[in-house]
């Protein structure tokens, strides 16, 4: 059947048009005249199998993504599909949608308070998705555009990273596209990771499909991606060394978003070293940890991301400017007053007021004594 709406050729027994999405019937001039569709089209970007689309959130190099609604459990969803379609043969489309929903259905199996938990992976009439949690806040990315983090803040985000992707480990998932737009930081002040594996998939698909096909993002990966050798999870404590040192400094150490071509950037991610860190608050340990992190050769770097953590931490704890979450969500809020009470002070308090109710016993009894 043809869509009305953008001519595209579609499967005959098909609802909705599996290129622009709209309701194939509706569209039809037989089934609804101008005034209906416009009424049915009104706050209504089509449908994909049982989502309502509500709208586009936005676009990355290989994907959109949707607002969307699911009746069944009445709630909001965001959906991801893939935008292959037009570069690629046919044969090599369909088989990057295959494993964009395989690696979708593999990064379902986590479940972990800084991941974006992945609903459902599948295809509906003959459009793939990854139906995902809808997150409501901000990306890294777009809080960096503001300027670089206080230390207190960028170590907690990375605390939270650290979690998200330790986790990924153990269950034997490797990132390898960690990196700020990726990155979404709630309005409470947790942060969560998305695009579990997918960065894998469309890797590998087009690795093996098409030679010469970007490998990840230019700038956020490790030398031994970039050239596309072997990764292990090493390569995503490379790419957490990146968002860190990015956090802190509010520079990309590969010059990243400064237009640069592919080929030019692998060259840099390979030969050109990382410029020292410069940010007089910054404890030694952190910087001497990015650093390392930054190694272009794998085994010199911190070979897990809890080693990572360790070496970020070194001897002493980064001083937070407060409660984990409160200094992030000083950021998000763009307040400069702390409203949240300092834990640590209130156990004081309780502390000398007990030890004073103590004496106060002791002296009692020492009267009645007498
Ligand atoms: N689960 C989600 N909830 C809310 N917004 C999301 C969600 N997933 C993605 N987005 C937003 O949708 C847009 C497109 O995301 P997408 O992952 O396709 O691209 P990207 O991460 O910006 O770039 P790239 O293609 O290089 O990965 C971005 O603005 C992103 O912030
Ligand atoms: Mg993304």
């Amino acid at each position: 059947m043809r869509c009305a709406n953008c001519g595209h050729e579609g499967n005959p027994g098909a609802s909705y048009c599996a290129r622009c999405g709209q309701p194939l019937q509706a569209t039809s001039p037989s089934v609804a005249g101008g005034m209906a569709r416009n009424q049915l089209m009104a706050g209504f970007a089509g449908r994909i199998g049982p989502y309502v689309l509500r709208g586009e959130i936005g676009r990355g190099a290989m994907a959109r993504v949707w607002r969307a609604w699911d009746p069944r459990t009445s709630r909001e969803v965001a959906v991801k599909e893939p935008l292959f379609s037009g570069e690629y043969p046919p044969q090599v489309i369909a088989e990057m949608e295959r494993r964009f929903t395989s690696e979708g259905y593999m990064a379902s199996r986590l479940q972990h308070p800084n991941v974006v938990t992945v609903f459902e992976a599948g295809t509906y009439d003959g459009r793939s998705v990854i139906v995902m949690e809808l997150v409501n806040g901000i990306t890294l990315g777009k809080l960096l555009e503001r300027g670089p983090l206080e230390v207190g803040v960028a170590t907690d985000i990375l605390d939270q990273l650290i979690d998200a992707v330790s986790y990924a480990h153990f269950m034997g998932v490797v990132h390898r596209d960690i990196k700020p737009d990726n990155i979404f930081i709630t309005r409470d002040g947790s942060v969560k990771l998305a695009d579990f594996g997918i960065a894998h998939l469309v890797t590998t698909g087009m690795d093996d499909l098409q030679s010469g096909a970007v490998l990840g993002t230019p700038g956020y990966m490790s030398p031994e991606q970039a050239t596309g050798g072997m990764v292990d999870e090493r390569t995503d404590v490379f790419s957490l060394g990146v968002v860190a040192y990015e956090m802190v400094s509010g520079q990309n150490p590969l010059g990243a978003h400064s237009g640069l071509d592919f080929q030019t950037m692998v060259w840099r991610t390979v030969n050109q070293p990382i410029p020292a860190l410069a940010v007089p608050a910054l404890p030694p340990s952190m910087a001497r940890a990015i650093m390392c992190a930054l190694e272009k050769d794998p085994n010199r770097r911190p070979q897990s991301v809890k080693a990572f953590k360790t070496m970020l931490h070194g001897v002493t704890r980064v001083p937070s400017t407060g409660s984990r979450s409160a200094s992030i969500e000083k950021v998000m809020s763009g307040k400069d007053e702390r409203t949240k009470v300092d834990l640590s002070q209130s156990w004081l308090i309780y502390l000398v007021i007990g030890l004073g109710g103590l004496v106060m016993i002791l002296l009692l009894l020492v009267v009645a004594c007498m």
